[in-house]
């Protein structure tokens, strides 16, 4: 760091990692949860398969574009930025990170190998005093999508004369098929598109477009139809010198859900190879073909693990009522919103296999509000305290959405393995 430049903000310190003893390259996730769940805690864990955050990685880089030196592939960091999970990112190659705030860009920053031109400022939405630091540590590529956020950009752009700004025009695309629909609040019109990209060319800087079909998206043909309306928008300007196809890719949650990432990985390679030559243009040369993926990087990587608190039968009804040490305002904040069907299942914290007989149990969080509920479940007849409930798939948004409510404010603790 410069000695102008000014000083960044501490790495969250919620962010919890396990101490001894550390893990081998070889250790499964059996193993790691013996060492760790049959000590008579009663944390919240987050099993971290770092061997898995690379291979994602891994997967995602050889296949989106393969051979186009244009494409680059960025983690969406919202969706888990545990610095571990950042720092293995770096390492398997990510090329950037999608950031949405003064905090996410400066740990960006701060990772070793990372400099401004990996920072893409991409929420839509920005507090100025946020873009002055950006500006001021040298991040040039932007995200807006309205006539004021474009202004904001331009006049820091004019204080700061960075030089080779990039601000994208994010479009509005229209899918009901993804669990959520970030276009109800992100994006704009093609029209509206074509003003802005006039307006950022006039100011001297790169115009770019962006797109995100929703996350959690379960229509692979969305991102052929997002592309095209790009397409659209760049034929009436000329061509444009960056295009980010956004995230969305989902994640199996629940046995009942089954996707085929290679149709996703197909549309947008096909479609984008299309159309390329009119979305591009004249910028052809220095074009920039961006994904930002968030849940699929890492949710695969992540199991958690939460600890049966108390146990108790209603009685009112006389069902099995579990307490467990996470919930709604915490690790599933999304079970609101969305009531995606987490799967759940049992660890013994003694040893024992346990009962091949299940039995209905109706599960509530940790903390002192009703709502915090997680539902009706099948869980093992035996269940008892000292047990874990756990949830596979549950590195993605699960961490990084939690509240502090009720004082409960530690994050959940990391446990590495196949490192
Ligand atoms: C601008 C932007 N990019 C990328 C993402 C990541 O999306 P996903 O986690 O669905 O891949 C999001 C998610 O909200 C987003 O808002």
């Amino acid at each position: 760091m410069g000695e102008s430049e000014p000083p960044r903000s501490e790495v969250n310190p919620r962010f919890r990692s396990d101490v001894a003893p550390r893990p081998t390259n070889s250790e499964s996730l059996d193993d790691a949860m013996e060492r760790v769940l049959r000590s008579g805690t009663d944390e919240t864990y987050c099993f971290l398969n770092e061997g898995q955050v690379k291979a994602n990685v891994e997967f995602f880089k050889d296949n989106f574009l393969p051979g186009d030196p244009h494409g680059a592939l960025l983690y969406a960091m919202k969706a888990n930025s545990h610095p571990r999970i950042m720092q293995l990112m770096v390492e398997a190659g990510i090329d950037g990170f999608d950031c949405a705030s003064r905090h996410e860009n400066e740990q960006v920053l701060a990772l070793e190998g990372m400099e401004a031109g990996n920072v893409h400022f991409n929420n839509p939405v920005k507090k100025s005093s946020h873009l002055v630091n950006a500006f001021s540590h040298g991040v040039s590529y932007y995200t807006a999508q309205s006539k004021s956020g474009v202004e904001k950009i331009l006049v820091e752009q004019t204080r700061s004369q960075l030089k080779d700004l990039i601000v994208a025009v994010r479009l509005k695309t229209f899918n009901k098929d993804a669990k959520i629909n970030l276009s109800s609040k992100f994006g704009c019109s093609p029209t509206k598109a074509v003003s802005l990209i006039k307006r950022i060319r006039s100011a001297g800087a790169k115009a770019g477009l962006a797109m995100h079909t929703g996350s959690q998206n379960l229509n692979p043909y969305s991102y052929a139809q997002g592309i095209e309306l790009m397409k659209q928008v760049a034929e009436k300007v000329g061509g444009v010198s960056s295009a980010n196809l956004g995230g969305g890719y989902p994640v199996p949650y629940g046995p009942t859900d089954h996707f085929d990432i290679w149709e996703y990985l197909r549309q947008v390679n096909e479609t984008m190879e299309e159309a390329k030559a009119v979305i591009f243009g004249k910028y052809a040369e220095e074009a920039r073909i961006l994904m930002e993926l968030g849940r699929v990087l890492v949710a695969n990587a992540v199991d958690l693990a939460m600890p049966v608190l108390e146990m108790d039968e209603n009685c009112e009804d006389g069902k099995k009522e579990v307490y467990v040490g996470d919930g709604t305002y915490h690790s599933f904040s999304d079970r609101w919103i969305h009531d995606w069907p987490y799967y759940y299942h049992v660890y013994t914290g003694d040893g024992r296999k346990p009962s091949k007989t299940m039995a209905r149990y109706k599960l509530w969080g940790q903390t002192c509000d009703s709502r915090d509920e997680l539902g009706e479940h099948n869980l093992p007849a035996d269940l008892r305290e000292g047990d874990f409930v756990c949830v596979k798939n549950a590195g993605a948004y699960m961490d990084s959405q939690r509240s502090g409510f009720n004082g409960f404010i530690d994050g959940p603790i990391y446990v590495s393995y196949n490192v």
